[in-house]
């Protein structure tokens, strides 16, 4: 095997390289000041060992990240009456659009496009006070990330609620078919609030290693779900983690994946690493420029492509 530092070294560098890193995300005006020159990659082994380069202790906007999370949550509560609530097929739109969900009857495709993670933000409040929820979502990143000191950016959160008509569009739209119980301020509460966590790369790439162990965390032994569900929230983020950028990351990269407007992303090798990369520069798509490209030459150095 490829001596891991090294090759993580090596990445850093060439993305020192790059001039063309990507566009900073600005329809979320506080993500607009963060410093495009950053780059982290942080890559957890099933000892629980963490290894990084670059700016990987640097902390970020996980945003649509957290989405995994959540899901994780979520199917913890209803088991798979879960997917009565939320498809899990690729949508092959862009991560904020409606268009599909007029024709679906309010029920999102997948759990990872807006609609779908605002339908999950639901069933995770599930009748309680919105900051029970927010609480519980924290308590949970930190809970597999090992790490007490991970808090939510509350400057974030406001800058999304301020500027979240897309968002509030989706959750009453869902609403009007019946898909959200909740009262849509406190599910957008949730969601703006689970978007605006704020890790580093050795903190996110710690808090997926349950997602490359079968479920369990192997570092604590924790169990924290099943084999099956693990499998499936990895099948899930293969096909749709990336939006319609998904099929051309699975072709790149070949790992299941889930990335954030923030610029970061987690990519999970099952059985071998999970890996978290951050470069806040975006694609068209709205996934990390260099991010994207770093997994791929670490996946192809590695070996770790699934395929
Ligand atoms: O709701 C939003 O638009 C953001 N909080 C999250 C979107 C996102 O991260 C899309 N990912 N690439």
């Amino acid at each position: 095997m490829a001596d891991l530092q090294n090759v993580l070294d090596e990445i850093v560098q060439e993305a020192a390289e790059c001039a063309d890193r990507g566009v900073v995300a600005s329809y979320i005006p506080e993500l607009a000041k963060v410093d495009p020159d950053q780059f982290g990659i942080a890559v957890a082994l099933p000892d629980g060992q963490v290894v990084s380069a670059g700016d990987a202790g640097t902390g970020f906007s996980i945003q649509s990240v957290s989405k995994v999370f959540t899901l994780t949550l979520a199917l913890g509560k209803l088991g798979d009456g879960l997917w009565a609530r939320v498809g899990r097929e690729p949508s092959g739109n862009p991560f904020n659009s409606i268009v599909q969900l007029e024709q679906e009857k309010g029920r999102p495709r997948n759990p990872f496009i807006n609609a779908g993670a605002i339908a999950v933000a639901d069933l995770v409040l599930a009748g309680h006070q919105p900051r029970e929820a927010i609480g519980e979502i924290l308590r949970f990143m930190r809970q597999l990330a090992d790490d007490d000191s991970i808090v939510i950016d509350e400057s974030v959160a406001h800058s999304e609620m301020a500027h979240g008509d897309r968002n509030a569009s989706l959750a009453h739209f869902m609403k009007s078919f019946g898909s959200i119980d909740n009262p849509v301020d406190h599910v957008l509460g949730v969601y703006f609030h689970q978007c605006a966590i704020a890790m580093t790369c050795r903190q996110l790439a710690r808090a997926g290693l349950f997602l490359a162990g079968d479920g369990r965390d192997p570092a604590t032994g924790a169990q924290v779900v099943s084999s099956a569900r693990a499998r499936r929230i990895n099948a899930v983020m293969l096909m749709c983690g990336h939006y319609d950028g998904s099929g051309e990351f699975a072709h790149r990269v070949g790992l299941p994946g889930k990335s954030g407007v923030g610029g970061g992303i987690l990519a999970i090798a099952p059985g071998k690493a999970s890996i978290a990369a951050w470069s806040p520069g975006l694609d068209p798509v709205g996934n990390s420029k260099l991010g994207s490209a770093a997994l791929e030459q670490l996946a192809r150095r590695m070996g770790w492509s699934v395929f």
